[in-house]
């Protein structure tokens, strides 16, 4: 019986030294593409139903953008900028933009509009705080915590990759990391720009839009290079109308 055991014992530590002896962080072969996408869409609308997703999450920063002022007075507690407030000024400015959407882009922006109104809810307790000028919420942050919950829903994967990410959920993917190379050297030329890829065995299509700087971006973004901005992170020394990232997407396209 013991001796039984004592085998047992080194067959269990055999198969493990040869796990051990395994390549660790690599990506799990097989699997079924609808594991990670739950909507897809038509080839013929891949490019344009991107092209909406990124929009309207550039337009969701701006409407933030444009509250940051109120956001970070100290001297205001409730500062009423709730999810339906904020849904409110996000639809009107997609409005125009999405008359001509299809059922299945209808259905996918309102799942994004479902997600950013969540993002914006759910930092309601951070933003009413008073007496404290910096709450750690920004546009970027409500745009990458939309993309999780968007993502959650539909498996269209949103992010935010940049030259210098802040954000370890920002670092760009090798295909990023080409494009914001390109859109570098492009400056205020560089064009948004797409292409069919695989995601496993799911077909996809990857879009990447670049995100230039404004004036009241530099407080963080900007210069003298490497002085600490006001959250501690080391300013990026970029003028306005630089690149500083983009916004990418990536949406699973039909058989
Ligand atoms: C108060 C400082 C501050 C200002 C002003 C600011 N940012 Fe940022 N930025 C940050 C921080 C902090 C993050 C990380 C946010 C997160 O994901 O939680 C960030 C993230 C980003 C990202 C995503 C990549 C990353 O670093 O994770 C982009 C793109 C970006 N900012 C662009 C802009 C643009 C464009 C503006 C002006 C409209 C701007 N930022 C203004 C501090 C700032």
């Amino acid at each position: 019986m013991k001796k039984l055991l004592f085998i047992i014992v080194l067959l269990l530590l055999v198969s493990f030294h040869a796990n051990a002896g395994d390549k660790i962080g690599i990506p799990a072969k097989g699997g079924y593409p609808e594991y990670l996408f739950l909507e897809k869409v038509n080839k013929n609308e891949a490019e344009s139903t991107a092209e909406m997703i990124s929009k309207a999450l550039g337009k969701g920063r701006l409407v933030i953008f444009a509250q940051m002022g109120k956001l970070t007075d100290p001297k205001l507690g409730d500062k009423g900028f709730t999810g339906d407030v904020f849904v409110e000024q996000w639809k009107a400015s997609l409005e125009a933009e999405f008359m001509s959407a299809s059922p299945t882009q209808k259905r996918i922006i309102d799942k994004l509009i479902w997600a950013g109104k969540l993002a914006m809810d759910n930092n309601q307790d951070r933003l009413n705080v008073k007496g404290v000028k910096w709450k750690h919420f920004l546009p970027a942050k409500w745009a990458r915590e939309t993309g999780l919950m968007f993502n959650s829903r539909t498996g269209i994967v949103t992010k935010q990759p940049s030259i210098n990410y802040r954000h370890p959920s920002n670092v760009p993917d090798a295909k990023e990391t080409e494009i914001l190379t390109i859109f570098v050297k492009e400056g205020t030329a560089a064009k948004a720009q797409g292409e069919f890829a695989m995601m496993g065995k799911q077909k996809v299509y990857r879009y990447f839009d670049p995100i230039h700087l404004m004036p009241p971006c530099l407080a963080c973004h900007g210069k003298p290079k490497g002085e600490l901005d006001m959250l501690g992170f080391e300013k990026d020394g970029l003028n306005a109308g630089d690149i500083i990232g983009l916004i990418s997407v990536t949406v699973a396209v039909e058989k």
